[in-house]
């Protein structure tokens, strides 16, 4: 039977009694609107710990005041019977009053990597996530999490905090689940128009053949520029970056976008390089990413 807690007091007595029987406990941290997407990093988690929660919180503070808060999906009934479905023992869907009391200040500072790519157009965004983030961690008491690949550059901040900040929660990679014609799940993709759909697929479309040319030998510079030409000819959809990045790092290698191409330096051997793009198809900003293994992998 699945657990609903919205308090956070109880929450924090029942990951109490959670850990003092031995369970190792698991948290999938979501917005909720959940699709095949969340319902893949339940499965995965549900694999290696006792107890399994799902947080379904539309976090605020990751929000910025043009931004899409008050119309973002909630299909809590919806949510709670596709959680039972996969086996999850608990939701977590605290009320934002709680969560954010009148004197609540004291937030994550995320690696500086939060300013580039989606942070570069959301300032204060990853310092929200973060945040949100370390304190679900902190309720929940979890041992593990999973996060999608889907969003890449939030993957690997929070893999950066957990390590800068020495967490005890193991962090899982979960893969980036599409739909049979390659659009990337999001729970964003409710904005979208039968036609405004049809106009997104050409992320994905421009990012596989950046990522076959790699592979085939071809130099990145000509991948992004092939990726990209796809990108701003294509109907109904505006760019707002295309970059080649060191998963490592998470510098860029390169980029193309409003100002053209540039090429950076590349330091070290890269081993997993990353495609990322976002776009806006009409009001929606859409991101969508993939990865190539290089040399040595
Ligand atoms: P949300 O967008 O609901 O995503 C929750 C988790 O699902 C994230 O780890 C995200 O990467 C993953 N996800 C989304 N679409 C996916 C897809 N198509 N394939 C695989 N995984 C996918 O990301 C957030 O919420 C928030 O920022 C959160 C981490 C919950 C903090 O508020």
């Amino acid at each position: 039977m699945l657990k609903c807690i919205t308090n956070l007091a109880e929450m924090q007595l029942h990951a109490a009694e959670l850990k003092s029987s031995g369970k190792r406990i698991g948290l999938v941290p979501t917005m909720g609107a959940l699709h095949e997407g969340h319902l893949s990093l339940m499965r995965h988690l549900r694999q290696h710990c006792d107890s399994l929660w799902v947080s379904i919180f539309v976090n605020p503070a990751q929000f910025g005041p043009s931004e899409d808060l008050a119309r973002y999906p909630r299909t809590l009934e919806r949510d709670l019977a596709l959680c039972e479905s996969v086996g999850v023992d608990g939701v977590l869907h605290p009320d934002p009053a709680d969560v954010y009391p009148q004197d609540f200040g004291t937030w994550v500072v995320p690696n500086e990597a939060a300013g580039r790519y989606c942070g570069a157009s959301r300032p204060g965004h990853f310092r929200g996530v973060l945040t949100i983030v370390l304190r679900l961690f902190m309720w929940t008491r979890c041992d593990c999490a999973i996060f999608g690949r889907k969003d890449a550059q939030q993957l690997w901040l929070i893999e950066r905090m957990v390590r800068d900040l020495a967490l005890p929660v193991e962090i899982h990679e979960g893969d980036l689940v599409r739909e049979a014609d390659g659009l990337a799940l999001s729970s964003r993709n409710a904005y979208l128009s039968p036609e405004q759909r049809a106009h997104a697929l050409v992320l994905h479309q421009a990012l596989k053949l950046a990522c076959e040319l790699v592979e085939q030998g071809e130099g990145l510079e000509h991948a992004l520029r092939e990726a990209w030409q796809k990108l701003r000819t294509a109907t109904g959809v505006e760019l707002e970056y295309l970059h080649a990045v060191d998963w490592r790092t998470l510098d860029s290698l390169g980029e193309a976008g409003r100002m053209g191409l540039r090429m950076h330096p590349a330091v070290g051997d890269t081993t997993r390089l990353l495609f990322l793009v976002a776009a806006r198809v009409g009001q929606t900003r859409l991101i969508d990413n993939v990865s190539v293994n290089c040399k040595g992998e």
